[in-house]
């Protein structure tokens, strides 16, 4: 018998416990931290990638007033969003839209997962205006990347890694921060509900977390 491939964290019901509907450390404070930063606007039109539940889109359009929209490839995590606005189903490394099409894109705990982080942050500039910002926020860690690995704690890379490629790829980074105190935070609340230990919640490898900003350059 083959066996079946484990439930993600992401997709498991612990998360959303641990949580609630942002499935990351921090919640809003890091999307509201950079929108803020940003100057997000009425009037702009901003993308999340990996979107979950859609917190963040229902986050962007309520208290900063953009035209939010989030690509989400899990048909299990669209259920469960239950119809929340602004949702569609794709990879966030093949997007579908036109190129310069938003002012900002948003990627939370999600540029891990990416198979090809090149490629995923080639779309991010590529459907970018000039100038528009990329807004990052992932796990990292120290050493390279647990070979097979499938959770965030074990593809997480170290941040002057990450920080090197989006620069490779025609961005400036504009900030840098340490969060890692949330992802302590979540790790501790997963602990409580015994979830850490089995699916990994980055209390390895000297796990941190970080919020990166960073805008697109004219060229590459
Ligand atoms: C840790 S959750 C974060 C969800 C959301 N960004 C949030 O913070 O609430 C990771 C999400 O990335 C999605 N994901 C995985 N691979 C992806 C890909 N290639 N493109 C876009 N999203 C992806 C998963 O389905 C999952 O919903």
């Amino acid at each position: 018998m083959v066996a079946s491939a484990p439930v993600p964290l992401w997709e498991r019901e612990a998360l959303h416990e641990a949580a609630g509907p942002t499935l990351r450390p921090g919640g809003f404070e890091l999307t509201d931290r950079a929108a803020e930063f940003i100057g997000a606007v009425p009037g702009w039109t901003v993308l999340d990638v990996g979107a979950g539940l859609g917190a963040t889109v229902s986050r962007l359009r309520s208290r900063f007033g953009v035209r939010a929209f989030g690509v989400e490839p899990s048909a299990g995590q669209l259920a469960r969003a239950h119809g929340a606005a602004g949702l569609i189903r794709a990879r966030g490394d093949e997007l579908p839209f036109g190129q310069g099409r938003f002012d900002a894109v948003f990627c939370e705990c999600v540029l891990s997962l990416f198979d090809d982080r090149a490629g995923g942050l080639d779309e991010f500039h590529r459907v970018l205006r000039p100038g528009g910002f990329l807004v990052l926020s992932d796990l990292c860690a120290s050493g390279s990347p647990a070979e097979g690995g499938a959770s965030c704690a074990d593809r997480a890379a170290p941040l002057a890694d990450i920080a090197g490629l989006v620069r490779e790829r025609g961005f400036s980074v504009e900030l840098t921060e340490d969060h890692s105190r949330l992802l302590r935070d979540l790790a501790a609340r997963l602990a409580w509900s015994g979830e850490a230990g089995r699916h990994g919640c980055g209390c390895g490898r000297n796990a941190g977390y970080f919020l990166m900003i960073a805008r697109k350059q004219g060229v590459k």
